[in-house]
């Protein structure tokens, strides 16, 4: 294996389960050697302990300022208590006495490793609530407070700065008030104006002041307005809330769900406990919504931006463990038991990745330990340092790349922009407003299907890098997310690798093979790599675990930390117990998903968050595991909103409708068409016919007296997809069409139909004639399909209609079915002799049809069909069956015709062959 500075555990799961288990093993002890050597503590405990007194209150609640969750140290993780490191002290002294804080110009950083400029890169498997989420987490854990207005950095502007010339001024962070003699041997110390706690600060305030300005004092409720939103500060507009700070429309909507969310529990709770009082239940409401939040960012969040099997499991783990979710604990104990097997092949495959690791050789003790559950242990752990947060756990947050510079909106189930606003438009005073006339719904979808930016170098969101900030005035936070770690002595890229055990690199190339970037590199840093800032060092990271959405150094602060904010919090260990929570509480928390908790706020997203399990990922289609036991009326719509209008194309700008494909009417694809049971193609079907169409949402209206059976007898939920072979240009106009008839609980039943098998020559007019499952065969056809059909079946210009008259549309199935053996499609009075005849796009027409209309009289014999080798009695046997066909219902729209990219290529209806009736 060659020798490389990344780490090796992500070649494991290649090796299927036993890998994974092994990269877990490896990270646990990972996390291990890390809570034993890189946490260090920064603060007096015992001086800020002398006058703290815990009352009876806090033994089983969360209090305003954090003190009090850790009995025997009560200051312990609350508000203004410093900032720990997880880097050595004597490394922070050497960054800050090194006399660079501002070299290399941290501007000239800014301006060419950071700008975005024109091209947005977009973090294609996160959808932009992740990006919101994280600040809105962000804001639970820590902020350094106001600046200084002592000694500001001056910082010169390059040449050529599209500033001009002249000085950049940023404020220093505030010094630490409580600084005294015997902190000498300390590095700098910064204060942590948030409590360190997950305890939903951002919410409820850390100060007594706020958490009064945010509690209703009624059923333990917070206040909102009559119409469910957040009160507002007269002068600024933002919301009162807990924390509200670089406030923008992302915020606005997670601050106002989960203050709902928080009334829905303190509710919930009301009913359960009629007699309890405010207090008890604002208490206990806090509680489960800071649990839940948790345990979304830990098990949603978290497996979304580090999109890896091994990461899904670690996380699994730190929620639930080995005790907790029945079902997920039976899991684990077959992985261990898997495990305790294959200990030597583990050991063989930490060899071939190259892992001097004796991991392998360990017992079972160690196994449970390193994959055990955080949450619910007996007794939160510390490892011996009293629990804060770091400076180089902050550092690994700057993830303002995250942001996009506009926020595209959209109607729920389109994919058509309607609005483009740009981010600073939606900040402040507002972010309230701004939700308000688009529509919280609107926005919850608009953000569930944009994506984040990458967490690259040159993504820095233009709008950052020009950001207008109240009383501060314009500020690059590029420049200032460089100056922030240099200030605070985190230190540079390759010694913070050092020191948090991961191998430095050794040259600038082990970061990207960019060649330009690479020049970059190494011009601002003067060729040594170990000036490489810390950030722009994890940002240019291109090697990274697969699907991870940061890389391995910032992973590195971060499996330590997430570790410790449950490991160590009593109300996350000892105290997650229905005593304490209530039974209705630890329900709450361990039955709810972040999909859950936001369609319980905007019930008209369900159609959007249909089959989602995660809502970090980019909403769209998904087919869930128990989709065909829905009934009818839920897959239609799901197929409708999440498929075809989700991938609608813009009106002026359907794809070309390309030739038949006669090369691609392969084996498997006509076999497929046969066999295939599902509404949605295999991945990389592709439709060698009939690639383009319109797709509207419709009823079958069964004629009275009907003698066909099952759904034939009506079906209030149908798609209905219209077609042309290929471009009419090359082989003629040939329309086709596709109906699919939903039932409940059962699979669909399709049918298709054609004119003929060459089409209608140059008449571009799609109801120019009626359409039938039976075509004739034709001798000079000029596709060929029919001989291709043949391979199988031996009626291959027939598509059978028996399996429709089989089900009934609730899904029960018929005793005794009666199928017709040939349908016709005539078309209905609202579109016969409507649309032209000379060449046009048939899409256009069908899309300008409104919805409501009859675009098909439905006609039926059960006569059988006869043929014979002379096209002259052919056309007379069709001829009698066509006349003695009586009508059996309409095909009646109930939206408009749609063409988008999922009724192109995502939507399938099965054939039923002859030999399958
Ligand atoms: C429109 C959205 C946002 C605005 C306006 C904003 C603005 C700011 C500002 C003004 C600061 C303080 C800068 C200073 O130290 O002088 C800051 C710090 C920070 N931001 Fe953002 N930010 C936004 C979104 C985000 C997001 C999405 C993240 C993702 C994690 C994030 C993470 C951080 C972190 C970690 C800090 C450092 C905080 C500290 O020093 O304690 N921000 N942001
Ligand atoms: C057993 C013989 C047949 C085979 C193997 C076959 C195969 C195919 C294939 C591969 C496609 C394109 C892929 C797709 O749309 O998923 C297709 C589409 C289509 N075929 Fe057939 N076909 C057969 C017979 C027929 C007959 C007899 C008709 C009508 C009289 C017909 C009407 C259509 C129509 C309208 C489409 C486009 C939309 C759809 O139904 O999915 N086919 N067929």
């Amino acid at each position: 294996m060659a020798i490389t500075p990344w780490v090796t555990w992500p070649a494991l799961t290649s090796f299927g389960s036993i890998g994974v288990m092994g990269a877990l093993l490896v990270l646990g002890s990972e996390r291990t050697n890390l809570l034993e050597n890189n946490m260090f503590d920064m603060e007096q405990w015992a001086k800020h302990n002398a006058n703290l007194v815990c009352d009876e209150r806090s033994l089983t609640a969360r209090t305003v300022d954090g003190t009090c969750n850790i009995l025997e140290n009560p200051a312990e993780g609350s508000v203004y208590r410093r900032f720990g490191r997880n880097v050595d002290p004597v490394s922070v002294w050497a960054e800050n006495n090194a006399g660079t804080l501002l070299t290399p110009n941290p501007r000239e950083v800014s301006n060419v490793l950071m700008a975005r400029g024109d091209e947005f890169k977009p973090a294609t498997s996160l959808n932009f609530i992740a990006a919101a989420w994280i600040q809105f987490m962000v804001h639970d854990w820590f902020d350094h407070g106001p600046q200084s207005d002592a000694d500001p950095m001056r910082i010169q502007l390059p040449s050529g700065d599209p500033l001009g010339s002249g000085e950049m001024v940023v404020k220093r962070t505030m010094p630490d008030p409580t600084r005294s003699a015997e902190d000498a041997a300390l590095p700098p110390t910064f204060q942590n104006t948030n409590t360190h706690w997950w305890d939903g600060s951002q919410l409820y305030g850390s100060d007594q002041a706020t958490n009064d300005s945010v509690r209703a004092f009624e059923g333990g409720r917070l206040k909102v307005d009559s119409d469910n939103t957040l009160p507002t500060e007269l002068m600024s507009g933002k919301p009162v809330t807990g924390f509200n700070e670089n406030w923008w429309v992302g915020l606005s909507m997670l601050h106002r769900l989960f203050t709902l969310e928080h009334n829905a529990v303190a509710d919930r709770l009301a009913e359960a406990y009629p007699d309890a009082s405010d207090e008890w239940l604002y208490d206990r409401a806090r509680l489960v919504n800071a649990a839940l939040m948790a345990k979304i960012h830990t098990v949603e969040w978290t497996p979304a931006i580090l999109a890896n099997p091994v990461l899904e499991r670690a996380m699994y783990a730190n929620w639930w463990g080995l005790g907790g979710d029945r079902d997920k604990r039976d899991k684990y104990q077959d992985d261990l038991a898997n495990l305790n097997q294959n200990f030597n092949q583990l050991g063989n495959l930490f060899r071939l990745i190259g892992l001097n690791s004796n991991l392998g050789q360990n017992d079972s003790g160690f196994l449970e330990h390193a994959l055990g559950g955080l949450v619910g242990s007996r007794t939160p752990a510390d490892y011996d340092v009293p629990y804060t947060l770091t400076e180089e756990f902050v550092a690994v947050y700057r993830m303002h790349p995250l942001l996009r510079d506009s926020i595209e909106v959209y109607d729920i189930g389109s994919n058509v922009v309607d609005a483009s606003i740009p981010l600073p438009e939606t900040r402040d005073g507002d972010a309230e407003d701004l939700l308000d006339d688009v529509g919280a719904d609107r926005m919850w979808y608009s953000f569930g299907i944009t994506n984040p930016g990458s967490l690259t170098l040159k993504n820095y969101p233009d709008f950052m890098r020009n950001l207008n900030v109240p009383v501060r005035g314009n500020l690059d936070m590029a420049t200032i997310d460089i100056l922030r770690d240099r200030e605070r002595g985190v230190p540079r890229y390759n010694e913070f690798r050092r020191q948090i055990g991961l191998k430095p690199i050794t040259k600038f190339e082990d970061l990207t093979a960019d060649p330009q970037t690479l020049s970059e590199l190494k011009r601002l840093y003067n060729n040594d790599i170990e000036q490489i800032d810390t950030l722009v060092g994890q940002l240019a990271e291109e090697t990274r675990p697969d699907g991870f959405g940061f890389g391995e150094t910032a992973f590195q602060i971060f499996i330590l930390n997430a570790s410790r904010r449950l490991m160590t919090d009593r109300f996350f260990t000892s105290d997650y117990r229905a005593e304490v929570y209530t039974q209705e509480g630890i329900d709450w928390v361990e039955n709810n998903t972040m999909v859950d908790v936001i369609k319980r706020h905007y019930p008209n997203l369900s159609a959007s968050l249909v089959g989602m399990d995660n809502a970090f990922k980019p909403w769209g289609l998904n087919m869930p595991a128990e989709y065909e036991q829905w009934d009818a009326d839920a897959k239609a719509q799901h197929l409708w909103t999440n498929g075809v209008m989700r991938t609608a194309y813009d009106a002026n700008e359907l794809p070309a409708i390309p030739p038949v494909n006669i090369g691609g009417l392969i084996d498997s694809i006509l076999w497929t068409k046969v066999n295939r049971v599902g509404d949605v193609a295999p991945a990389g079907y592709e439709k060698p016919l009939h690639p383009k169409a319109a797709v509207a949402r419709v009823k079958f209206v069964p004629a009275a007296g009907s003698q066909y059976t099952g759904l034939f007898q009506g079906a209030d939920h149908g798609l209905l997809r219209l077609s042309l072979t290929g471009d009419p240009a090359d082989r003629g106009y040939a329309p086709g069409l596709a109906l699919k008839l939903f039932a409940d609980g059962k699979p669909s039943e399709n049918i298709s139909a054609l004119y003929t098998l060459s089409g209608q020559g140059d008449n571009y007019n799609f109801f120019a004639n009626e359409m039938s499952n039976y075509v004739s065969p034709e001798a000079n056809e000029s596709l060929g399909s029919t001989i291709l059909f043949s391979l199988v079946s031996t009626k291959p210009t027939l598509v059978m209609a028996n399996a429709m008259a089989e089900v009934r549309q609730d899904g029960s199935a018929v005793a005794s079915p009666k199928a017709p053996t040939q349908i016709y499609f005539v078309p209905g009075a609202d579109v016969r002799g409507v649309f032209a005849s000379d060449p046009h796009d048939f899409r256009e027409d069908l899309m300008a049809l409104p919805q409501g209309v009859k675009v098909y009289d439905v006609y039926a014999t059960s006569a059988t069909i006869r043929s014979s080798i002379f096209p002259s009695l052919n056309r007379r046997y069709a001829n009698e069956r066509r006349q003695g066909a009586t009508k059996i219902g309409e095909l009646h729209t109930s939206t408009p015709f749609v063409a988008s990219a999922f009724g192109d290529s995502g939507i399938f209806f099965k054939h039923q062959r002859y030999e399958d009736r």
